[in-house]
């Protein structure tokens, strides 16, 4: 049993704890100047301190994230950030304290789902998040990728300084809608976080205006390979937010049109995007490697598996296990009309951070218990959880922080 204890930060102990954030990711404290940008992203109640006596010795820091799309409809969501624990005191159960406390705090604000980018991919399963939508990274050769013909949008594309891009992408994003499962709201910290400091190196935000005014917009940086700028120029695609498959087109196709450019890439990009389609030749698309995105954890199983849509087949009843919040536990019986608790045995038993790993459709059933992570009590209940939870996008956030 650790000796500390966790309080709710006040404003005076935030910059504190932001202090003992960057120290255990080995950043040096925010200047003055810096720390005045970022204090207004910490929104107030919602920082956590360990404490060992009245020292500060680890923090979690979360944002009411606004909505996660989940297939047929979207949950409550709240995203974790800023964790750390302090390099003499970790592996002494304090991250475990402070997770325990946020997850219950989550359960009283009513935020059903939470949210988190893993730093390390071993850390976070134990408090039942889980991967719930993957990235790709993609690299094309900017001399060798033909675009097919295309009529275009018959919109114009224009670049905008920092204060129009603040003021416009919000609203753009908004309209956009979340439209594939794994899409999240933006909260206003995410943009007072993300769109500045993308400007400050140099990033640019090009807006699609179409027949109905601003659909679209992306975010790129270009950069050389070398400090002398003989190397490499490589366009980095930050962010790409289209309110139809056609300005989506007409975003990547503009990008391809940035002079001075050897390499266009991507990180994070959906699975199933259909870049490839947008070129004569599809193998200039190269896949450079998958990454986790979003790690999903179901803070409230039942209203979660309620909220969410399922595909035509045969029931099946889960089982749930959660370490963390017991009151979980249980077996759920899912159908096509939806999903409520049961008495009935499970066909299929689960963690809580594999369930997860399911909700949005990343991973089928089958493909974990290939794996040996779920324990089959019917076999025959496989081909109906995957066609039960299956969707037909790949889930996606594109929403990194
Ligand atoms: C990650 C971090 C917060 C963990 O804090 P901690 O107080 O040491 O964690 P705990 O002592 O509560 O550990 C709980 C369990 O997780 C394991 N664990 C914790 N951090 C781990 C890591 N980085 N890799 C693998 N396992 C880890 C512990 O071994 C322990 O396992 P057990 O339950 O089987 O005994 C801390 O190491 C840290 O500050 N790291 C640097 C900053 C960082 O990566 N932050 C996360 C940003 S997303």
């Amino acid at each position: 049993m650790a000796d500390h204890d966790i309080r709710v930060l006040d404003e005076t102990q935030v910059r504190a704890a932001h202090t003992l954030f960057r120290g255990s990711l080995h950043t040096a404290p925010a200047p003055d100047e810096k720390w005045e940008q970022v204090k207004g992203t910490y929104e107030p109640g919602r920082t956590l301190g360990a404490f060992q006596d009245d020292e500060l010795v680890g923090t979690a820091q979360s944002w009411a994230a606004g909505r996660l799309a989940v297939p047929g409809g979207d949950v409550p969501l709240a995203a974790v950030s800023r964790v750390g624990v302090r390099t003499d005191w970790t592996r002494r159960g304090v991250l475990s304290a402070l997770m325990r406390r946020q997850l219950r705090s989550f359960q009283e604000a009513g935020e059903i789902t939470a949210t988190l980018r893993a730093s390390e991919s071993t850390i976070y399963g134990r408090f039942g998040y889980g991967v719930a939508s993957r990235g790709r990274g993609v690299k094309i050769d900017r001399y060798r990728a033909a675009l097919l013909p295309s009529p275009g949008t018959g919109g114009r594309i224009r670049l905008v300084d920092k204060d129009t891009a603040l003021t416009l992408a919000p609203r753009i994003y908004e309209a956009a809608g979340l439209t594939r499962p794994g899409a999240t709201s933006r909260w206003p910290a995410w943009w007072q976080l993300n769109l500045p400091r993308a400007f400050d190196e140099n990033g640019k935000l090009a807006v699609h205006r179409g027949p109905d005014g601003d659909d679209g917009f992306v975010v790129y940086e270009v950069k050389s390979s070398s400090p002398s700028g003989h190397g490499n120029w490589v366009l980095t695609v930050l962010d790409l937010v289209a309110a139809t498959p056609q300005v989506w087109a007409e975003l990547w196709r503009f990008v391809f049109r940035v002079d001075v450019v050897d390499e266009v890439v991507g990180d994070l990009r959906p699975l199933d995007e259909p870049l490839e389609w947008l070129f004569a030749d599809r193998r200039v698309v190269k896949v450079t490697e998958v990454e986790d995105e979003t790690w999903l954890r179901l803070v409230d199983v039942p209203a979660a598996l309620a909220a969410r849509a399922y595909g035509r087949a045969e029931p099946v009843v889960i089982g749930v296990r959660d370490r963390y919040l017991p009151e979980n536990d249980g077996t759920y019986r899912v159908t096509p009309d939806g999903a409520e608790r049961t008495d009935r045995p499970a066909d299929l038993a689960l963690d809580v951070d594999l369930l997860a790993s399911t909700y949005l459709g990343d991973v089928p059933f089958s493909t974990l218990a290939a794996a040996g992570r779920v324990d089959v009590l019917d076999h025959t209940a496989l081909p109906r959880a995957d066609a039960l939870f299956g969707t037909s996008q790949s889930p996606w956030a594109g929403t990194f922080f």
